[in-house]
């Protein structure tokens, strides 16, 4: 990955009426970076990539893209990048070739150069040996990388995936994590994701940007959130003695390493502790009360664990605390956007 950055976000906002879907955000992503937008439902993260691929204006701020302004340079920066949305666009009567010639027709690509693009392109999503298939008879993980590839046809620097594993089972959006790790690998694509799949975001994300009711909350690797946000670490021990467990929560609770102590069972407690001596005052303390331990298990936060630390546990209804022009019912289609 090269220090240049590729993109340059400074504060960015998207207002619809009173609605801040984007408030004022900042970020920059290098070149050959893969960068994750993790968020609630309703957090701006659509609306910063339909921005961000010039689909819509922001309303106020600033954005480039290799140094193109998103604004003034739209139609350099549409040349320099692609999108794939929420909404999987593909046609099942025609085959993956005919799809991906369509759409590199409609990019006004010429013949010769689209034949070598459509055939390099199959190959990067091993797709040749199904090339003359109808789509409709591809697996969803199939048709989904046909829906990635056809935004590859401009040859783009930049790629935009929201959501690219949505509704996918887990072989599929293996599948497709792995082919977008071999493209920013290969090719040294620069990526924003969204995605709610923290897995997903945990392998691919070379940094994550965990956004809130349009603000960024969070900016860092994986690694630096997990550390920063959760911090503590949790033990779950296993008494090989259980008559003093009892007692042995009180002695714990008193150590000032230790935040919290759940007894779970008879046999088990749960230990939130902090510090680098926690594990050597713990085992003192069970020891010097003549108690046995048979085994101690310290539990890594995951990606998920930081996630709802920062954006909490309620879900994020669609009509939640929005004027009714705002309204949009779950599961239909999003209102066209003005520009
Ligand atoms: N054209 C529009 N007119 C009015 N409100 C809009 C419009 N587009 C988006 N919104 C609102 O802006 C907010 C941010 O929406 P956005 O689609 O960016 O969220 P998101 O983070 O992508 O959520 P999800 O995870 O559900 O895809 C939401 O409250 C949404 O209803
Ligand atoms: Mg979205």
């Amino acid at each position: 990955m090269e220090n240049t950055n590729m993109i340059e976000v400074r504060n960015l906002s998207k207002y619809f009426k009173a609605l801040k879907a984007v408030d004022d955000i900042s970020f920059t992503v290098k070149k050959g970076e893969i960068f994750g937008l993790l968020g609630p439902n309703g957090a701006g993260k659509s609306t910063t990539l339909r921005i961000l691929s010039t689909l819509s204006r922001p309303t106020s701020g600033k954005a480039t893209i290799n140094g193109y302004d998103i604004v003034k340079n739209d139609n350099k920066v549409r040349e320099l990048l692609g999108i794939v949305s929420e909404k999987m666009i593909v046609y099942d009567r025609l085959t993956a070739k005919e799809n991906l010639w369509f759409f590199g027709c409609l990019y006004g690509i010429p013949k010769e150069k689209l034949n070598k693009r459509v055939a390099d392109l199959l190959e990067l999503a091993n797709l040749t040996p199904f090339k003359d298939k109808q789509v409709g008879t591809f697996s969803t993980g199939m048709r989904q990388r046909i829906n990635v590839i056809r935004a590859l046809l401009n040859d783009p620097q930049v790629l935009f995936l929201d959501e690219p594993t949505l509704g996918l089972d887990p072989q599929s959006s293996v599948e497709i994590r792995d082919f977008i790790k071999n493209l920013n690998k290969e090719k040294g694509t620069t990526l924003i994701i969204t995605t709610h799949m923290m897995v997903d975001a945990d392998i691919l994300c070379d940094r994550i940007a965990i956004v809130d009711h349009g603000k960024i909350i969070a900016l860092d690797t994986s690694a630096n959130l997990k550390r920063a946000t959760v911090g503590d670490n949790t033990l779950i021990i296993k008494l090989a003695i259980s008559n003093l467990t009892g007692e042995m929560v009180t002695k714990l609770k008193e150590l000032s390493c230790v935040d919290a102590v759940i007894q779970e069972n008879e046999m088990q407690l749960r230990v939130v502790v902090h510090g680098e001596n926690a594990f050597d005052e713990i085992l003192d303390t069970v020891r010097s009360m003549k108690g046995k331990i048979s085994s101690m298990e310290n539990l890594q936060p995951t990606l998920e664990d930081v996630f709802l630390h920062m954006t909490g546990r309620h879900v994020r209804d669609v009509l939640e605390a929005k004027a009714p022009q705002q309204m949009r019912p779950h599961g239909m289609r999003k209102p066209q956007r003005g520009r």
